[in-house]
């Protein structure tokens, strides 16, 4: 997970209630499909669940993020398996990757351009760069939402962050290409993603994944408008008792050059 904001991650809260994360991410692993004895690098890997099933391949796998807190839980949970604190603009190993393997983290990446320069100059030629991220209109709703109820209250300069990139397919790809790399699979889909907490599932997940949107306001009025974001989406989030988050995901497979 690697953005510019400074996002504390709570690693038991993402594990127990956003597990989905990693679940869904098994279908991009499966994609990848790897390999015994390659060397892969897990960029984003949360608290490295899939890091670990693509050691279970047989892979030589390194699991990065640059949040403490998920390195420290994978590492507890993963003893055996070698995780880094470190940015995906930063990329610094000895040796070139077979793979590089990416779910859900770049597009917290706002500097895109430096994240995917930085998986090519990682990747062996004839590496594979396997992602799957939010693409264009992902959880669209919510992000209306945080906004209109942000300025709403008069914050308007937290209204205004960016703190997440979900492209277009062809805007990615192209970044792709224009960094040296040939795209052999893409898609962008529909996955309506069933949040786990049935009663503020959309409190919930604002509260985990954009708290960055909430520097600075008191603690007391956060949950005021958490509360009218929620009741905001009722009308396209909310069906047949639980809570969705829209999800639209950019899922590629490409090769470097
Ligand atoms: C996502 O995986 O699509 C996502 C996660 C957190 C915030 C926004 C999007």
């Amino acid at each position: 997970m690697i953005s510019i904001y400074d996002t504390t991650w709570n690693a038991t809260l993402y594990d127990d209630k956003h597990n989905y994360v990693a679940k869904y991410g098994e279908d991009v692993v499966r994609l990848l499909a790897p390999q015994n004895g390659e060397r892969i690098l897990d960029l984003g890997c949360g608290t490295g669940h899939l890091t670990h099933l693509m050691a279970q391949a047989g892979a030589r796998v390194i699991g990065i993020d640059n949040s403490p807190a998920m390195i420290h839980r994978a590492q507890a949970a993963y003893p055996d398996l070698d995780f880094r604190v470190m940015s995906a603009t930063d990329l610094h190993f000895d040796a070139p990757f077979d793979a590089v393997f990416s779910n859900a983290t770049l597009h917290w990446v706002l500097d895109k351009e430096s994240a995917v320069e930085q998986v090519a100059r990682s990747l062996k030629s004839g590496g594979r760069f396997v992602l799957e991220m939010g693409g264009k209109g992902n959880v669209e709703e919510i992000v209306v939402a945080i906004r209109k109820v942000l300025n709403r209250h008069g914050y308007y300069g937290n209204a205004a962050i960016q703190l997440w990139y979900f492209p277009s397919l062809s805007e990615y790809t192209t970044l792709l290409e224009k960094k040296g790399f040939r795209v052999r699979f893409a898609a962008h889909f529909d996955r309506p993603t069933e949040l786990k907490d049935q009663g503020n599932g959309i409190k919930e997940f604002v509260r985990m994944f954009g708290n960055a949107f909430f520097n600075d306001i008191p603690e007391n009025e956060i949950d005021t408008v958490l509360t009218e974001i929620q009741d905001l989406v009722r009308p396209t989030n909310y069906r047949n008792g639980s809570w969705f988050g829209n999800y639209k995901r950019l899922r590629i497979a490409a090769t470097k050059l």
